[in-house]
């Protein structure tokens, strides 16, 4: 045997030595505990490649709770659904924020956010609820419909079939859209000039995200911190103060930044930049899938038009593709068809994971029988996309139905889990203490562009394509992207 080889298999065992000495073990009480042959590293190679397939070959082997060493942290998976309530009401021992606030700084490039402002910063999130929801909904519509008039149904193509990428439709129309909504606009000026460059930058950064996320330093990643940089620097409080009908949100915002001298220009730019990713990061790909399952489900999609002319029909609105239109709030919560399609694209796209931090050591009570020892710092998380594609909760759960959340024309809302009506059946948007605060706004919004979408457009796939499958890359952290953009035509309606 080589001297080379007995120095690297002497190097091996020391290493394993070590990894043994310092690996956790499993206590009385405690779930199954996964740790997998890398030190450190743990399971999350395997986990990264396929969350959803990783949870369920575990689910099979060791129940419904077990925890898994994931890249240094010990996090257990509460996979029963019937379990859920009993996680998410425990506000107080399982915390979300403490992970918030360390995550979301070397993402967004911010420093860390002292309590008293993330008190006021959460308390301004109300300003994506409520009667101001109404008003950021009309501005919504009226910017859709700028965008979509002038980039997508002027000229003297007018009639005829366009071709396109479909996310690439999305991606620039909701982008835009959002933004103007959000930031408002130049002084003097309908839209921003740029918005394409800005939009490509956001999408490098974006591609970046789950890295980032992962805590890979920036620096690490290439030209990310250049081009993050450069999107900070589109939010810097000089620009901002130029720009008019900025949302009552984004101005409170501000307005809190100004009272914190230790911010500077950069760190509150930083802020409105989190923002911009919070409020497109996930709303893109959702209306992507949105629109994706409705045209290549060309009844469902017809089901859905009905419902939206129905709709204007009974409230006297005389639809013409010459004029703009516009829905407000109460229209839009009428539309249950088109409620349900969303929500059955967001079931079948979305795989945001729900993370608890355990603030002292305690035994967390699951249910009657049960209870699970749980140490102070030991993260929690729930997966809900197990139970969106759970086949005794959801019949053919791969299967896209337009109807899955409609029983006799009105919401339903049961949903069984062996024999059990679940209390959450539909987590797309997280839950208790870390639940998105722009969901309301989120599904308006992308209510709004189908509505247009399929009020002034006849739609189709084209031909010889595979279908649209996901990129899993983004597993855990919200709605998946497509692997690759799906071909489609598009043409004025002329009614
Ligand atoms: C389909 C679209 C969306 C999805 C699926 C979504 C999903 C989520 C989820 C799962 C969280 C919680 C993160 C966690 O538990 O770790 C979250 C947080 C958040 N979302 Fe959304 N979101 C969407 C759209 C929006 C929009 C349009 C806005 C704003 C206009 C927004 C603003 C926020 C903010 C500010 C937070 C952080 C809340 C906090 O720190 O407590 N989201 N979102
Ligand atoms: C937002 O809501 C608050 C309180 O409900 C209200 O005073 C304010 O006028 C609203 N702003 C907008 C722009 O709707
Ligand atoms: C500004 O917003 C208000 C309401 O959101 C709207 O009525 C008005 O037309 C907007 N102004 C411009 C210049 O777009
Ligand atoms: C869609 O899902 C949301 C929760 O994400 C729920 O509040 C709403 O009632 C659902 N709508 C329909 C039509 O199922």
């Amino acid at each position: 045997m080589s001297a080379l080889l007995l120095l690297l298999l002497g190097l091996l065992s020391l290493f394993f030595f070590f990894c043994l000495l310092r690996g956790r073990n499993r206590r009385d009480g405690e779930p199954p505990l996964i740790k997998g042959w890398i030190p450190f590293i743990g399971k999350a190679l395997e986990f990264g490649q396929d969350a959803h397939k990783f949870l369920e070959k575990h689910k099979r082997k060791y129940g419904d709770v077990f925890t898994v060493h994931l890249a240094g942290k010990y996090m257990t998976f509460i996979m029963d659904p019937l379990l859920y309530p009993s996680i998410i009401k425990h506000g107080r021992q399982l915390d979300f924020h403490e992970f918030a606030a360390k995550v979301a700084p070397v993402t967004f490039g911010y420093p860390f956010v002292v309590p008293a402002l993330q008190e006021q910063i959460h308390r301004s999130f109300k300003l994506l609820q409520g009667d101001n929801l109404s008003t950021l909904t009309e501005s919504m519509m009226g910017n859709l419909m700028l965008v979509l008039r002038q980039d997508h149904m002027g000229g003297e193509r007018g009639g005829g079939w366009r071709s396109a990428s479909m996310y690439d439709f999305c991606n620039s129309v909701m982008f835009e859209a959002t933004f103007l909504t959000m930031y408002g606009r130049p002084a003097g000026a309908s839209r921003h000039s740029g918005m394409s460059a800005l939009r490509d930058d956001f999408v490098r950064f974006d591609n970046m995200f789950p890295l980032l996320i992962a805590g890979i330093p920036v620096w690490l990643l290439g030209r990310t911190k250049a081009v993050r940089d450069k999107l900070i620097g589109y939010f810097l409080p000089h620009r901002m103060s130029c720009w008019s009908n900025t949302s009552e949100f984004i101005r409170t915002r501000s307005g809190l930044f100004e009272q914190y001298d230790a911010l500077r220009d950069v760190d509150k730019a930083a802020h409105h930049f989190a923002i911009l990713w919070a409020s497109v990061g996930n709303t893109i790909p959702a209306t992507f899938w949105a629109v994706y399952y409705l045209v290549s489900h060309p009844a469902a999609l017809q089901r859905v038009r009905q419902e939206i002319h129905d709709l204007l029909r009974l409230d006297g609105v005389e639809f013409s593709s010459d004029a703009d239109l516009a829905l407000d709030r109460e229209q839009l919560e009428k539309l249950v068809y088109l409620e349900s399609a969303i929500n059955e694209s967001l079931r079948l796209s979305s795989a945001s994971m729900n993370i608890r931090v355990a603030q002292e050591d305690f035994s967390l009570r699951l249910d009657a029988e049960r209870s699970l020892g749980v140490r102070k710092g030991d993260f929690i998380a729930l997966y809900p996309q197990s139970m969106h594609l759970d086949p005794d909760i959801y019949a053919q759960p791969q299967s896209f139905r337009v109807d899955r959340y409609i029983r006799d024309g009105r919401l339903k809302t049961d949903f069984y889990k062996d024999g059990q009506k679940l209390k959450y059946y539909l987590m797309p948007f997280g839950s208790g203490s870390s639940m998105c605060p722009g969901r309301y706004f989120a599904v308006n919004e992308i209510k709004q562009f189908l509505c247009l979408l399929l009020l002034y457009f006849d739609l189709q796939l084209e031909e010889d394509q595979s279908r649209a499958t996901q990129d899993l890359s983004r597993a855990g952290l919200g709605v998946m992207l497509p692997a690759a953009d799906v071909r489609f035509r598009y043409k004025l309606r002329t009614v």
